[in-house]
């Protein structure tokens, strides 16, 4: 609770107590006075018993108000103290056993002729009062109560209850109600005395449950290939479990495809809703990436079979025209252009995935056809923003350039295409374009500054420069 709620409530107690105090005293002093007053009005029932029956009320509210003030106390200093967080229920039992004490001491001692003992046990009429008008009631708290002491599950834990499949977060077990916030944020109230009756599965906020997404594959993808890449693709996204790596596997051979199914463990199982689709988006990218296919109803399975190359794709004079945009290939000729545009391949990723990981080995380098990504190395653990690159900009040329591996990780902002770009076709564009090394290691020097610390940038510009440039030269077998 916040600090002024907590402050107001307590001003708002206090104020309270002291008007139901000095309403008892006054009523108390002034009984007399009333007495005689109502004995000159009336005559049943006796001003006498009415007299004693406001007082009861009044004794009743300063009661109830001490029993609280009681409670807080004792509950907060078990918290205090001992750390123990007293569930509602135990509560409020201890606040309805205190007050039907005082208010039974109160009723003996002002009403000392009625035999409580007798009226209870003799007076049939109470007893079927009771036993009606209580009937669920005393249902719900009895079964509040069992539920309190088995703990099947707690305040935080998902739970879906009875064949309506009521699905939500625990938050409240109270003596009438078990009180879940669904995954639409609606709150539904189940009867403590229902839920006994029901079965309910609980998904404990501190264990892993597990959740299965399902997918298909064309018959002519290989199963194996399909669960590396969606096992890969999974194990990255937020909320799944390191602990326990992500199951791929065929669950059958539909009449559509082969079907699959992802099993994997969210580390928080109240956001699973979000991480299942999460998980089907990256499935989906990493499928266009790896060229596999999702399997249509089979009427309509001959009419998409995308090729993954983006200039067979239609998309040739786009590309060419984005690689001529580019700084570095700008002294190309038109028809080196179109030779790198047609080896090209386009990829496209989901935004927050990785395109290129530090420390991988890598023989390509990418130009941001669309989208953006940004270049991150890791510092004592803690992940540093080196360059946020746009489209038209490059990025991989390191590793591909001097063969060592990716120096840093490269990750999309937003849904980004990217044009892959290999070793071959760019070792026959430095045979016909020897300054385009020049030009290149100069860049490199000066993205190897951006990913040095301050502590170990050492070398000076030129130097480094020169020595990628004869890197590069003996990688791809230049004359030095
Ligand atoms: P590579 O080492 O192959 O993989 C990671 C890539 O991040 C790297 O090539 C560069 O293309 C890119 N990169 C590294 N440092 C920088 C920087 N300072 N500015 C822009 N890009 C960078």
């Amino acid at each position: 609770m916040s600090r002024p709620r907590f402050n107001n409530k307590i001003v708002l107690f206090l104020v309270a107590s002291a008007i139901a105090l000095l309403a008892t005293y006054l009523f108390w002093s002034f009984a007399a006075e009333v007495k005689a007053l109502l004995e000159q009005r009336i005559r049943n029932p006796s001003p006498d018993t009415l007299v004693t029956a406001v007082k009861l009320f009044l004794v009743g509210i300063v009661g109830y108000l001490f029993v609280r003030a009681l409670n807080a106390i004792f509950f907060g200093l078990a918290f205090r103290l001992k750390r123990i967080d007293a569930p509602t229920l135990i509560r409020n039992i201890f606040t309805i056993v205190a007050f039907t004490i005082l208010l039974l001491i109160a009723f003996t001692f002002l009403f000392p002729e009625v035999n409580l003992g007798a009226l209870f046990t003799t007076s049939a009429i109470f007893g079927v009062i009771l036993g009606l008008a209580l009937q669920d009631t005393l249902g719900n708290f009895f079964a509040g109560i069992s539920l309190q002491a088995d703990r099947p599950f707690q305040v935080g834990d998902v739970i879906i209850v009875g064949a309506q499949r009521h699905t939500g977060v625990v938050e409240e077990i109270s003596w009438r109600a078990i009180k879940i916030r669904t995954f639409n944020n609606h709150v539904v109230l189940i009867a403590n005395s229902t839920a006994a009756k029901e079965p309910i599965e609980v998904f404990p906020r501190g264990n892993l449950n597990a959740r299965i997404v399902f997918f298909n594959t064309l018959y002519t993808d290989s199963p194996a290939k399909t669960i590396h890449v969606v096992r890969e693709a999974v194990r990255e996204a937020d909320n799944v479990s390191e602990k326990i790596p992500p199951i791929v596997r065929i669950r059958s051979l539909g009449d559509n495809g082969v079907d699959y199914e992802v099993k994997y463990w969210p580390i928080d199982y109240a956001k699973f809703n979000d991480t299942d689709a999460l998980i089907r988006q990256r499935i989906w990218y990493a499928f266009r990436r790896a060229g596999l296919n999702f399997a249509f109803p089979t009427r309509t399975l001959h009419v998409e079979r995308r090729p993954i190359s983006a200039v067979r794709d239609g998309d040739g004079g786009a590309i060419a025209e984005r690689l001529s945009a580019v700084d570095i290939f700008a002294p190309l000729s038109a028809d080196e252009t179109t030779m790198l545009a047609q080896a090209a391949v386009s990829h496209v990723f989901a935004p927050g995935e990785m395109v290129i990981r530090a420390g991988d080995p890598g023989s390509s380098m990418f130009v941001v056809h669309h989208g953006r990504v940004r270049v991150q190395v890791s510092e004592n653990g803690r992940p540093r923003t080196v360059a946020t690159l746009n489209e038209g900009d490059f990025f991989g040329e390191m590793a591909l350039f001097t063969g060592e591996p990716r120096t840093a990780n490269v990750l999309a902002l937003e849904e980004t295409e990217v044009l892959e770009i290999g070793h071959a076709a760019m070792k026959r564009v430095f045979d016909t374009n020897p300054d385009l090394v020049e030009t290149l290691s100069f860049i490199m020097a000066e993205r190897r500054q951006g990913l040095a610390t301050q502590t170990d940038a050492t070398a000076t510009h030129s130097d480094a420069s020169a020595g990628i440039l004869s890197a590069i030269k003996r990688f791809f077998g230049l004359h030095q």
